[in-house]
């Protein structure tokens, strides 16, 4: 039986899109490989939204030319392929840098993987490469989506809108397009048939969300979380990325109303000046995601919140800076990410004066970093004492341990046996650091 090794880099819907490869691949009648020796079709989801994960990429590539030769001397066919979103972006830049890559496909075409599999068989030696922005949904064409543990992701929208001046996913990922509520809750409900207790809702602008309910009517985020809500056996719902000005009254009430909508919000607000937020054309100033986050700490004041920043944006004066310095301190984030600004080809941002040299970014991150970390530890250390929910995803470092999520996404270690695998289980918190936390069962 062939084997296939995907690699994946990038967001949680490349880790979704993996997974979904993954499953076209299985019908295809192809099995895991357990390393990249052993495989004879790899295949690498890629992510161009710095820099340095596009040159990641190259490096890599260059690595596995290595084992397709290694693998050519012992009688060994190796077919390599790129998809996910450099691929949209540098289609030309991966035929000429990585002549020996068979096939290159868009994170829109992916499910011609079998076609151009075929393909790649009649035609050796030359790349295959597919960008376009198809009018079929992929969505339609791919085997069922199948559960490999506890918690899923499930992709309700794809694509966005808001060009951020300094963002290429408008670009790779095309303009928005929402699942239809139909085909969510069916993909939903089989999941959870398969043991999938938490759903993690997918998409570049999540809150956006506008698909078709079975009338044909147009319907948001809060009407498919309602719905979701329902779903026997269904015990966890999360979402993610949600764009801020974009969080309606609506979903407000979902965090107050609905009991499986965990308690935990990713809501990037990239910095917290003004000034900057105009020059990356977000539709929200400071003071409106703080009104923002008020509001979802008024429907449900036990709430979490985490964020992206980006530091050293063209023009950020220190001022700038303390502005994202005290937006943090108001809000209080219990994680977060944060990046230093990278200038990426055919972006508005990356033409825009005053760059801030690299030294700046470099004292500036560390800087919000700090802060953010002590924030994220304070908050930690607050669990330490309280019991919690914990989904238990898989195995722990030590023997008979094993990791889980709380509600809050925070890390956890117990000392748990294996039969707790995929459940959810009452953990009392005894310690925590930046990055977990370690309990004890708290039930039996
Ligand atoms: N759709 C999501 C996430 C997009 S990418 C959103 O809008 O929040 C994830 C994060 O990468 C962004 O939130 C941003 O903080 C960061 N990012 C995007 N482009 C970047 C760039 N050119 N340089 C540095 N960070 C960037
Ligand atoms: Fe990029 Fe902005 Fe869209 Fe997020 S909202 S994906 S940062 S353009
Ligand atoms: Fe990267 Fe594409 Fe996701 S650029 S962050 S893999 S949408």
């Amino acid at each position: 039986m062939e084997k296939y090794y995907i690699k994946t880099f990038g967001c949680q819907m490349n880790v979704y899109d993996s997974h979904r490869v993954a499953g076209i691949l299985n019908n295809l009648g192809m099995c895991e490989a357990s390393s990249i020796r052993q495989a004879d079709l790899i295949i690498f989801n890629t992510c161009h939204i710095r820099e340095k994960a596009t040159e990641k990429l190259f490096s890599d590539l260059g690595r596995v030319l290595q084992v397709k030769q290694e693998r050519a001397a012992e009688g060994l066919d190796t077919v390599i392929g790129v998809i996910g979103c450099v691929v949209q972006a540098e289609d030309d830049q991966i035929a000429k840098r990585a002549e020996y890559v068979d096939f290159a496909l868009g994170p829109l075409t992916y499910h011609r993987l079998p076609e151009v599999l075929a393909k790649v068989a009649r035609r050796r030696g030359q790349t295959i490469i597919d960008t376009e922005f198809p009018a079929e949904s992929k969505f339609d064409f791919l085997p069922e989506n199948t559960a490999s543990g506890g918690c899923a992701f499930l992709a309700i929208q794809e694509g966005c809108n808001n060009f951020c001046t300094y963002c290429v996913v408008p670009y790779t990922r095309g303009i928005e397009t929402s699942r239809p509520v139909f085909e969510v809750l069916e993909e939903a409900r089989k999941l959870v048939g398969e043991g999938v207790l938490e759903i993690n809702l997918l998409g570049q602008n999540v809150n956006s969300y506008h698909g078709e309910d079975e009338q044909g009517k147009e319907r948001n985020l809060a009407y498919l979380l309602r719905r979701l809500n329902e779903i026997d056996g269904l015990e966890r719902i999360r979402y993610t990325t949600s764009y801020p000005a974009d969080v309606n009254d609506d979903l407000i009430a979902c965090h107050r109303d609905l009991p499986k909508l965990m308690p935990y919000l990713h809501l990037p607000v990239q910095s917290g000046s003004d000034a900057i937020l105009k020059a990356m054309n977000r539709r929200h100033n400071a003071a409106q995601y703080l009104e923002i986050i008020a509001r979802l700490k008024e429907a449900n004041p036990a709430l979490g919140f985490s964020s992206d920043f980006i530091v050293g944006f063209p023009g950020e004066t220190d001022k700038d800076f303390e502005a994202t310095l005290e937006l943090v301190d108001k809000v209080r984030f219990i994680q977060a990410f944060s990046f230093k600004y990278s200038r990426r080809p055919g972006t508005p941002a990356a033409e825009m004066p005053h760059q801030v040299e690299e030294k700046v970014k470099k004292e500036r991150l560390d800087i919000l970093q700090d802060k953010l970390f002590a924030w994220q530890l304070k908050f930690n250390r607050e669990s330490v004492g309280k019991t919690m929910p914990v989904l238990f995803e898989g195995k722990g470092r030590h023997p008979g341990q094993l990791t889980g999520r709380t509600p809050y996404m925070q890390n956890l270690y117990a000392e748990a046996d294996r039969g707790l695998l995929n459940k959810i289980i009452r953990v009392k918190i005894k310690d925590a650091t930046m990055n977990a936390l370690s309990g004890e069962i708290a039930e039996r």
